[in-house]
C-alpha cells in the first residue's frame, strides 16, 4: 500500500464533497480557504483515511486523473475527462507511446495524455501562445508524469519535429491547416484526433482528412448524463452539459514514395 508521502498533491474532501488541495509537506502547510494545518497528519496516511484537522474532521485522497482536470487552474476552453477519455481509447494510447498535442490550452488534455503515456512515453505538445503555455506549465506539473512532457512553442501547422509519433491531437480552430504537417510526423497506422466544437470546422477537417493519406475517418460526440439517486427516485439530472465538442479521428496510411 502506497502511503502519501511529502512533496506529493492531496486533496481534502469534507462532508459537504467540498474538496480542499495540499501540496504535503511537513509541519504547518497551506490549505486555500481552510489555512493553515498540521501537514505531519497527512504524510504517511493512507489514501481514503478519515483525518481530524483544524477541528473539522475530512477524507484524505490522493487525486486521479479526474480529480487532476477538475481542478486544473483554466484560461481557455478545456477539454475535460468525457471527451479526453474518448481520446485517449481512440488512440490506443498506452505506456510507452509518442503523443503529439497541437493547441495546449490550459493542459487539460495534457494531463489525460500524460497518465495514458507515462512514464515511459512523451507528450510533445505545441502551443502558439506562451502565456497559456505558462499556465499549462503549472497544471502539468500536477501529473506524476510531467517530466514525460515536453512544452513547445510554436505553430503545430509549421512546426518541424525529426519523429515518427504513435498518435496526434489537434484542439486549434483550424485543424485542417495542421493536417499535412502532423501527417508528415506521424509513424504508418499512426492516429489522428481533431477536437472542435462547431460542425462547420467538423466538416472541412473531415474533408481534409478524406483527400488523401488517411482511411477510417470517422466521427463522433459524446453525450453523457449524470444521474440523480434520490430515495423518491431515480433520474436524470436537469444539468447536462449539452455540448463540447465533435471529435474527428483516422488513421495515417503510407502512400507511394513515402515510408
Ligand atoms: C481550446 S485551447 C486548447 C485547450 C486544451 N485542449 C485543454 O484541454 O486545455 C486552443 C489552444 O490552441 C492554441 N492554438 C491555436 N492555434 C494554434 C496553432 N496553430 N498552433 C499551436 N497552438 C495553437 C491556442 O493558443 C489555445 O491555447
Amino acid at each position: 500500500m502506497e502511503m502519501l508521502q511529502e512533496g506529493e498533491i492531496a486533496y481534502l474532501l469534507d462532508d459537504r464533497g467540498r474538496r480542499f488541495w495540499v501540496l504535503l509537506g511537513k509541519g504547518m502547510v497551506k490549505v486555500n480557504e481552510l489555512g493553515v494545518v498540521d501537514g505531519n497528519k497527512l504524510i504517511g496516511a493512507e489514501s481514503g483515511s478519515r483525518i481530524s484537522l483544524a477541528g473539522k474532521e475530512f477524507w484524505v485522497l490522493r487525486p486521479g486523473i479526474l480529480e487532476l482536470m477538475e481542478s486544473i487552474e483554466r484560461g481557455a476552453q478545456i477539454i475535460g475527462s468525457k471527451d479526453a477519455a474518448t481520446i485517449v481509447h481512440h488512440l490506443d494510447l498506452k505506456c510507452g507511446d509518442v503523443v503529439i498535442e497541437g493547441g495546449v490550452g490550459s493542459g487539460s488534455l495534457t494531463l489525460s495524455l500524460l497518465n495514458a503515456v507515462g512514464p515511459e512515453g512523451r507528450v510533445i505538445s505545441v502551443e502558439s501562445r506562451e502565456d497559456f503555455a505558462q499556465k499549462a506549465r503549472r497544471n502539468v506539473m500536477r501529473s506524476r508524469w510531467a517530466d514525460c512532457c515536453e512544452l513547445k512553442i510554436g505553430d503545430v501547422r509549421m512546426i518541424g519535429m525529426d519523429i515518427a509519433a504513435d498518435a496526434a491531437v489537434l484542439d486549434i480552430p483550424d485543424p485542417w491547416g495542421a493536417v499535412d504537417n502532423v501527417r508528415g510526423m506521424l509513424k504508418g497506422g499512426g492516429r489522428f484526433c481533431a477536437y472542435v466544437p462547431n460542425t462547420n470546422q467538423l466538416e472541412s477537417v473531415v474533408n481534409k482528412l478524406r483527400s488523401g493519406g488517411f482511411v477510417e475517418i470517422h466521427a463522433l460526440e459524446n453525450l453523457q448524463r449524470s444521474m440523480e439517486i434520490h430515495a423518491g427516485g431515480t433520474r436524470p439530472s436537469f444539468d447536462m452539459l449539452g455540448h463540447t465538442g465533435y471529435l474527428a479521428f483516422a488513421r495515417k496510411v503510407v502512400t507511394g514514395g513515402e515510408g
